[in-house]
């Protein structure tokens, strides 16, 4: 969801920029100097702010995000559904005037998810919601049948690893975090695997659940075998744990038609301002900055900022420009799967700040669609975007290193 964002801002910035990206003068300025430059932009901050949240550009960004998520829908790497997305940002980012709009063919791992279900057979027959995880293998054809054991932690299966061997590993961890309970969905399959398991199951990474399965990513060690690995909702892991400490025996079918393809063609969509994600490609020295929003797109309160010290007083000057909107943070550190390959490199990064109580709700389940997103939460964050990208690129210093 967080390019359509970009078609957005881009259409806004074209609107606004008139001068061309300039780099001249005496330098290096001193940061008086630049925060009078930076309070020089308070009008076109707010005419920004004005334009996106009461303006004609309201609702832009969530009508666009909408038009695109309904057409293409999910979009794995290397799926056609990705190649249908790029098609249309290519499109879109010309119909919008951006200059340098091109593609650069790439070469990326495309797993696909296949046909897959799970039964519980004993006590009784249920249909049990699963997701396979990212690059999970697939079931045997005929799929797995096994016994399960049900554990709340790593410690648990280490200490009851006798008992593991042949079944089928049900992870019901109690989330703590994102950051800490994500490890179960990121290596259960491995550490079940090293104890002999033929399949896991993994307690759905969320605080909240409609008995929605909720996927992601997973990693297997190259000494440890491979075995299907897929989610489960809450209530389910629940429902087994509670049979598993009745003492209950519980019968589980699980079968995963998954494949994985190593080298799939796809593309990059590159814009003036989007980049490359290779950047080997392109002289970095001339980036400002690089953004990212990949952690909803809620209310937004700031910045995370990746960069120098000199960096971050400029970028908490320019977000003092976001105070009609009271989205003026700036956090320690930016994230984002897709600018670390930048700020790794020493490129300046910025991410959205905004209020994530509810985004674990929807991560990665069936129930992410348009429904989740509010439009004037949506207007917000396109303000934020664009007030921070229009000052960086107009501003007559790039950011410092
Ligand atoms: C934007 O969305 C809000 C919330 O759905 C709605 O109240 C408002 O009328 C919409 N504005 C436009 C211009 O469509
Ligand atoms: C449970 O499901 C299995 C497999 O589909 C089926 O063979 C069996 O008859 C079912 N048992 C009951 C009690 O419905
Ligand atoms: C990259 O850009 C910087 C700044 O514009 C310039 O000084 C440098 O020579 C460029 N390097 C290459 C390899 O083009
Ligand atoms: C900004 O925050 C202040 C203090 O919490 C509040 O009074 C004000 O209504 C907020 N403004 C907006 C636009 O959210």
């Amino acid at each position: 969801m967080k390019y359509l964002f970009l078609v957005f801002l881009m259409n806004l910035l074209s609107q606004y920029a008139g001068k061309p990206l300039r780099r001249g003068g005496s330098y290096p300025k001193s940061f008086e100097d630049i925060k009078n430059e930076i309070a020089g932009y308070t009008d076109i901050a707010k005419a920004i702010i004005d334009l996106a949240v009461h303006g004609k550009a309201q609702n832009r960004s969530y009508e666009r995000l909408a038009v695109f998520a309904d057409t293409i829908g999910p979009r794995l790497s290397g799926s056609k559904n990705l190649d249908a997305a790029i098609k249309y940002m290519f499109s879109a980012l010309q119909k919008d005037g951006l200059e340098n709009v091109h593609l650069e063919p790439v070469k990326v791992p495309h797993w696909e998810r296949g046909e897959e279900f799970a039964m519980m057979l004993e006590p009784r027959n249920q249909s049990i919601a699963i997701l396979g995880l990212g690059n999970s293998v697939a079931t045997p054809p005929e799929g797995i049948t096994a016994e399960v054991i049900v554990v709340t932690s790593f410690d648990e299966l280490h200490k009851r690893s006798q008992e593991a061997k042949g079944k089928i590993v049900v992870y019901n961890e109690p989330f703590i975090s994102y950051g800490e309970t994500v490890q179960y969905r990121v290596r259960g399959a491995v550490e079940a695997a090293k104890v002999g398991a033929v399949a896991s199951l993994i307690r759905s990474i969320t605080s909240f659940s409609i008995h929605s399965p909720h996927t992601g990513g997973q990693s297997y060690q190259p000494d440890v075998p491979q075995i299907p690995t897929a989610c489960i909702s809450v209530e389910d892991a629940e429902m087994m744990s509670r049979m598993s400490l009745r003492g209950t025996k519980i019968v589980v079918h699980l079968k995963m038609g998954a494949k994985t393809y190593p080298d799939s063609p796809s593309f990059n969509t590159v814009a003036e301002i989007v980049g490359s994600k290779y950047p080997e490609q392109e002289n970095i020295s001339n980036f400002d900055i690089v953004m990212e929003s990949d952690e909803g797109t809620f209310k937004p309160s700031g910045l995370g900022f990746t960069g120098s010290a000199k960096a971050r007083e400029i970028v908490k000057e320019i977000m003092t420009l976001l105070l009609p909107i009271n989205a003026t943070d700036v956090y320690d550190n930016a994230d984002g799967t897709d600018i670390d390959y930048w700020m790794r490199d020493g490129v300046p990064g910025a991410s959205l700040h905004n209020d994530i109580s509810k985004y674990f709700w929807f991560h990665h389940s069936q129930g992410d669609m348009m429904t989740v997103q509010d439009p004037n939460q949506m207007n917000l964050c396109a303000a934020v975007w664009t007030v921070v990208s229009y000052v960086i690129a107009d501003m007559e210093e790039m950011l410092p290193r």
